[in-house]
């Protein structure tokens, strides 16, 4: 208890200096309670309002896909250049160093692997987030499709409720089917989809005509890497999501299946962070 001599009575008010507004960086997010936005600005700079995520959950459905095979030699160098790690529990466990101090976007469901058909989950328990001190949670949504569609958007929902509860932001992850087009006016769907279900942010893919899939979606967009592209390529997308108003991306294999993850990591968080056009990041890439 503290000491109770010496009792002062408070004299500085700050008397005709108002308090600062309650304003959030981050849009849509302004009315959350303070754990879900601590938890926000620590996926997000509050300084740029972006994130470089660090996907490497692919592994979940795929197995030891290239990059993936040895988390502790590919991905664990990388982590100090991210903002964020996105992966699954069991790698999380096993083989980050929970040394790493960076938040954790907790891949948290599961069922179907690529063997079969995809997207029959389930959601995991809150409870274990909550253990592994998740920043977020990210859930799968297969709008869309006939036999997935309706038990993931019922999985989105689920872990909003859990997430609400625990003070854990949810990102709804829009899973593109084969036969889905992938143009904006389908990620707009999907992604408005999940923000009216409760994704506190949601992950797609960047198409033509962006900025229409950013501007009705009421939340943070990030966007997935997707297929190995050339380095140069890879920067042409990132900048063109930010510059249409993406939040920041969710990449993996552009990174880790690079020939110089390290570099390019690096490259594309000065992308999003900095504005830095692709032909300088590239050039920045060729020289670390
Ligand atoms: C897809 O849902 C996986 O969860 C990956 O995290 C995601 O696709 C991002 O990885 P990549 O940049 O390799 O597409």
């Amino acid at each position: 208890m503290a000491d109770l001599d010496d009792i002062r009575d408070g004299k500085e008010y700050g008397i005709g200096v108002e308090q600062k507004p309650d304003g959030f960086f981050l849009k849509g997010s302004n009315n959350l309670d303070w754990g879900m936005k601590d938890r926000l600005s620590r996926i997000f700079n509050p300084a740029t309002g972006k994130t470089v995520m660090l996907a490497f959950d692919h592994g979940f459905i795929m197995g030891p896909t290239s990059g993936v095979e040895r988390i502790d030699l590919s991905i664990v160098p990388l982590i100090e250049y991210a903002d964020c790690l996105m992966c699954a529990r069991g790698v999380l466990r096993t083989l980050v160093p929970p040394t790493s101090r960076k938040p954790i976007c907790l891949r948290s469901d599961a069922g179907t692997s690529i063997l079969t058909e995809l997207n029959h989950n389930v959601v995991i328990d809150i409870q274990d987030a909550v253990k592994l001190n998740a920043s977020a949670i990210a859930v799968m949504v297969s709008i869309g499709d006939p036999s997935t569609e309706a038990e993931t958007v019922a999985n989105l929902y689920g872990a909003v409720d859990a997430g609400q509860v625990a003070g854990i932001p949810v990102m709804g992850v829009t899973a593109v089917g084969k036969d889905m087009a992938r143009d904006a006016r389908y990620f707009g769907l999907a992604s408005r989809i999940c923000a009216e279900n409760g994704a506190n942010i949601v992950k797609t893919y960047y198409t033509e005509g962006f900025e229409k899939v950013v501007a009705c979606c009421p939340v943070p967009i990030v966007i997935a890497g997707g297929k190995k592209l050339p380095e140069l390529e890879a920067l042409e997308l990132a900048y063109m999501a930010i510059q249409s108003g993406a939040a920041g991306v969710d990449m993996g294999r552009n990174v880790f299946q690079s020939d110089k993850p390290q570099a390019m990591i690096q490259a594309v968080s000065a992308v999003v962070h900095k504005n830095m056009s692709p032909k300088d990041a590239f050039q920045m890439f060729n020289d670390l």
